[in-house]
């Protein structure tokens, strides 16, 4: 049940709500940024392949543990001029397959919400990040304001079931910097014409302590 239910209601639901406009404007302010050997932790359907400068791309290496979204992943890249430089990985974030210090550039949108050990994962990014490397992430997450945080803790449970597991308690700029990384830049606000509970949105990037 719960692979039709991923399927058909998570996936195209989650596919859906990630490529709102406003979603897309996030997206814009890190992934051109992302230079040489990247890694794209949780790539989902692909929707930040159209946003890399092909110029500054060596090698993308497209991580991604759900067998549905890594398939839309594969279709959007299908002709597409990253195609020849990409490597797609059916692996989570908690174990990388990928050399120690090989990695530019990770790049996190809309994945820390999402992945179940992040402690782990972020720890496992740090190790594949070359010395000087850069993590660009643009998440959402935690609220500042008491009020949205307390609805945001309510409505998790039943948020998480409909959005494959995603949280909306999670802080990002936390997350980060408990896991030895030193935010270089840091940005947040609320969307603009999305509910408070899920449009507080942070991004920028972040380099290993
Ligand atoms: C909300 S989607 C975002 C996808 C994509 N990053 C984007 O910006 O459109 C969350 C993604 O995290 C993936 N995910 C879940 N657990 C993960 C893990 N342990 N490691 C890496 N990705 C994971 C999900 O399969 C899903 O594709």
């Amino acid at each position: 049940m719960s692979g039709l239910w991923d399927r058909f209601v998570v996936e195209p639901l989650v596919s859906c709500a990630c490529t709102s406009k406003p979603i897309m404007q996030q997206r814009e302010k890190v992934v051109p940024q992302a230079e040489g050997v990247v890694l794209e932790v949780g790539c989902g359907a692909g929707t930040n392949f159209d946003l890399y400068d092909q110029s500054k791309v060596k090698q993308l290496h497209a991580l991604e543990p759900a067998l549905g979204m890594i398939k839309r992943a594969r279709k959007v890249m299908a002709g597409h001029d990253l195609e020849a430089h990409t490597q797609f990985h059916l692996a989570g974030a908690e174990a990388v397959p990928l050399e120690d210090n090989s990695v530019d550039t990770a790049v996190v949108t809309f994945v820390l919400c999402t992945i179940p050990d992040w402690q782990a994962s972020l720890t496992e990014v740090r190790r594949v990040l070359k010395p000087g490397g850069r993590m660009l992430f643009s998440e959402h997450g935690r609220a500042p304001d008491a009020g949205v945080a307390k609805w945001q803790r309510r409505i998790e449970p039943m948020w998480k079931f409909m959005a494959g597991g995603c949280h909306l308690t999670r802080d990002t700029a936390d997350m980060l910097t408990s896991s030895g990384y030193e935010l270089e830049t840091h940005e947040t606000m609320y969307l603009p014409g999305t509910p408070k509970i899920a449009g507080f949105v942070a991004w920028g990037s972040a380099r290993a302590a």
